[in-house]
């Protein structure tokens, strides 16, 4: 039993360890969530991103770690395969087929049992510990019949899926039961949370909708974002995207669309810049993914870039909060397109990073950020006439739209989500 009256579990801590230093881990998880620990005191037990090393609790940016080490086949089974070529697609409405696979959730469950076996060690008598994330959800069953002293949390940052689509799980039950564990699971949005509720109702479950730490996203100095407008040669029109590269997010839709609009001579002036940050890269998907949003860029600046003037500008890097919020302040229209996401927080963060109440938000009607954010430019991301239409109405924003959406972003933070999540466990 450890001493820790406050406990987080996710897959991945805070900070991945990259060779001897440490660098932000990439994800909305890790964003919301690494304000909500500094804030309050208490551990977080997860992942250092690295394959078999094992180290010690350790302190960072005021949080304190305790890691759990992932060996290659946990890495493989565990990570790549059951949680995110299994659980990510069949949560995400089959945007890509989910694989079934016997020794992936083997592994799952392997892991599972690693990650509650650490809670429970760091865990005081009568703690409170918030389990996160699809990765972790037969931790609440586990970590209950190791301590059944401690009350239990679980959020799912991802989507639920419709029961139809759940069943095609063969460890479906084995699921539910483990996530039964819990004195309280949160989701995004009510309709994850009715989803869920058709398939078992012995659970207590609430709504929660995840965002951001307001003031973490800096207001940009003036002159930093007239360069970086500069150095993209001064469009009348600077869109911007921010994502994981992941096949949820639509960043090929939003592409096509951009280039379908210069094709009609339908939008002139105008740059692109597209930051994606590496993610899980050896996934067949991912790299297809990857492939045909690289042979879009090429295609499009070829097709209507100039010499020392591109239309699509791509980082495939992550790049620091501190520098993100001069991109965000830089940019008239932020797109937003995935065809399902959880929240989505780089929409919120857009949002944030507009006080001033200029810009223009692009988003999905799939993204869980439509709920709040309804004031945006609406689109469909399977429609390319509905995207492209979004972003030319998005040529000529509404200010009192932004105002609306940037009063509620700064209202409903991230410690409000926590509090509320919290209160009512
Ligand atoms: P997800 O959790 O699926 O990755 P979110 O939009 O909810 O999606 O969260 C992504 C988080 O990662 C945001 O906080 C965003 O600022 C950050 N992020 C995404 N892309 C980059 C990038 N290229 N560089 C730095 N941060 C990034
Ligand atoms: O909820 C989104 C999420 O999947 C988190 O669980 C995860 O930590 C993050 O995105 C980044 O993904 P990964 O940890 O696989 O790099």
């Amino acid at each position: 039993m450890g001493d820790n009256e406050f406990v987080v579990v996710a897959n991945r801590l805070p900070v991945d360890k990259v060779g001897d230093h440490y660098e932000v881990s990439p994800g909305g998880l890790v964003a919301a969530l690494a304000p909500v620990l500094r804030a309050r005191e208490g551990c977080w037990v997860g992942w250092p991103g690295n394959i078999g090393e094992t180290l010690e609790p350790f302190e960072f940016g005021g949080i304190s770690l305790v890691p759990v080490t992932l060996d290659q086949n946990d890495f493989e089974r565990f990570y790549e395969g059951f949680s995110n070529s299994t659980l990510w697609p069949l949560y995400h409405d089959l945007i890509v087929q989910p694989e079934y696979n016997q020794e992936w959730w083997d592994s799952y469950v392997e892991v599972n049992r690693k990650f509650a076996e650490a809670a429970a060690r760091a865990a005081a008598d009568g703690a409170t510990v918030w389990v996160q994330d699809y990765q972790l959800q037969l931790v609440p069953g586990m970590l209950k019949e190791l301590r059944p002293d401690v009350t239990v949390g679980f959020f799912l940052h991802i989507p639920f899926p419709a029961p139809a689509l759940f069943q095609q799980l063969p460890w479906r039950n084995e699921i539910l039961e483990g996530l039964k564990g819990c004195d309280l699971i949160g989701f995004q949005r009510n309709t994850d949370e009715d989803n869920f509720r058709l398939l078992t109702q012995d659970i207590r479950t609430g709504t929660f909708p995840i965002s951001i730490d307001a003031s973490e996203i800096a207001v940009a100095p003036e002159e930093d974002v007239a360069k970086l407008r500069a150095a993209v040669g001064n469009p009348k029109h600077l869109l911007l995207g921010v994502d994981r590269m992941d096949y949820t997010k639509g960043i090929l839709q939003r592409l096509l669309a951009i280039e379908s609009l210069l094709e009609e001579g339908a939008l002139d002036d105008v740059a692109f810049i597209q930051l994606a940050t590496p993610s899980r890269e050896r996934i067949e998907h991912y790299r297809t993914t990857r492939k045909d949003v690289e042979e879009a860029i090429g295609r499009i600046n070829g097709r209507f870039g100039d010499v020392g003037r591109p239309i699509v500008h791509y980082i495939h890097r992550s790049v620091p909060k501190e520098k993100l919020g001069t991109f965000y302040a830089a940019a008239d229209i932020m797109l937003v397109t995935p065809f399902k996401d959880g929240m989505n927080l780089v929409a919120k963060e857009y949002v944030a990073a507009h006080p001033n109440a200029d810009g223009a938000l692009v988003l999905s009607e799939f993204a869980g950020a439509a709920v709040e954010l309804n004031q945006a430019y609406l689109c469909n991301p399977f429609d390319l006439e509905s995207v492209k239409a979004a972003i030319v109405g998005a040529t000529e924003p509404d200010a009192a739209r932004m105002r609306h959406m940037h009063d509620w972003v700064m209202e409903h933070d991230v410690a409000a989500w926590a509090q509320s999540f919290l209160e009512e466990l």
